[in-house]
């Protein structure tokens, strides 16, 4: 990372060419490698904002396509078709409200980054949580061979995502572009191919506890009624993980102690 006062390449190269932010280069080298975005084609980027992904997003689409950004925080370019912006938190995000939208999506991106904290566990732990989010919607918007391109922050639990998503893909591929920050240890997966006929894939769900003491068990209640299914966990420090059943729109998670 450039120290203060020291000229960073990728920042000044954005403001010379136009771009709100530096962050565009990352999806422009993957786009340059593997064709991700192609002209008449819809896309939704989610953590959109201040819109360098949307900026050369819409520019790759054309007047043909569609993009459609998600964010908490505002834009720092004018919406104009054919982009689209929905203001919002990603965990309350209306189904309906995108699917308005379009119904479907060629290709769904997330640059979803927490504030990080310096922390390193904690700051892994949270982009885990909105790489998570991002492919909650993924896989509910995505067309059958679609492409899904989620940022993570690297951390131990990255592989077991990987590895539950890659059953919905024919392909996954980790990609560290060059215009991500030397120490930051960001990385962008690529999944090609998007399976719909595959069931969806369990999902890896991880609790910050909000109580003390043990817990005894940990158990799921589908929303059809069925038995009451006991899960496997595993506690670490402020941490519960366990991995549920293919998730359905909703379902109900009990922890006893
Ligand atoms: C690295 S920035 C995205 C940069 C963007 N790709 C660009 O090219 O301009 C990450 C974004 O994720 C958003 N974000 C983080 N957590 C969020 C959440 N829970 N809901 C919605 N947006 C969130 C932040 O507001 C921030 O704008």
């Amino acid at each position: 990372m450039p120290r203060p006062g020291e000229p960073d390449y990728y920042r000044s190269r954005a403001r010379a060419e136009g771009y709100v932010a530096r962050a565009v280069y990352k999806l422009k080298e993957v786009d340059e490698k593997y064709h991700l975005i192609k002209p008449g084609q819809r896309v939704l980027d989610l953590g959109c904002s201040p819109g360098s992904w949307l900026q050369y997003i819409a520019s790759r689409v054309g007047p043909g396509g569609l993009v459609v950004g998600v964010d908490a925080a505002p834009l720092a370019i004018e919406a104009v078709p054919p982009l689209y912006f929905v203001q919002g938190e990603i965990t309350s995000l209306d189904l309906e409200t995108i699917m308005s939208l379009s119904p479907m999506f060629d290709v769904v991106v997330s640059d979803l980054a927490p504030k990080t904290t310096g922390m390193r566990q904690v700051d892994q732990q949270r982009s885990l949580e909105l790489a998570s989010l991002a492919w909650e919607w993924a896989r509910r918007l995505l067309r059958e061979g679609g492409h899904f391109l989620v940022k993570v922050f690297e951390g131990p639990d990255t592989p077991a995502l990987a590895a539950v998503l890659k059953q919905n893909f024919s392909l996954c591929r980790p990609i560290k572009p060059a215009g991500s920050r030397p120490a930051s240890r960001e990385t962008l997966v690529h999944f090609v191919n998007f399976d719909r006929a595959n069931p969806p894939a369990p999902f890896p769900a991880t609790v910050r506890k909000q109580f003390s003491g043990p817990v005894k068990s940990v158990n799921w209640l589908s929303p059809d009624g069925d038995e009451p299914l006991a899960l496997s966990f595993r506690e670490t420090g402020e941490r519960l993980t366990f991995t549920t059943p293919p998730l359905k729109r909703y379902a109900m998670i009990v922890i006893a102690q």
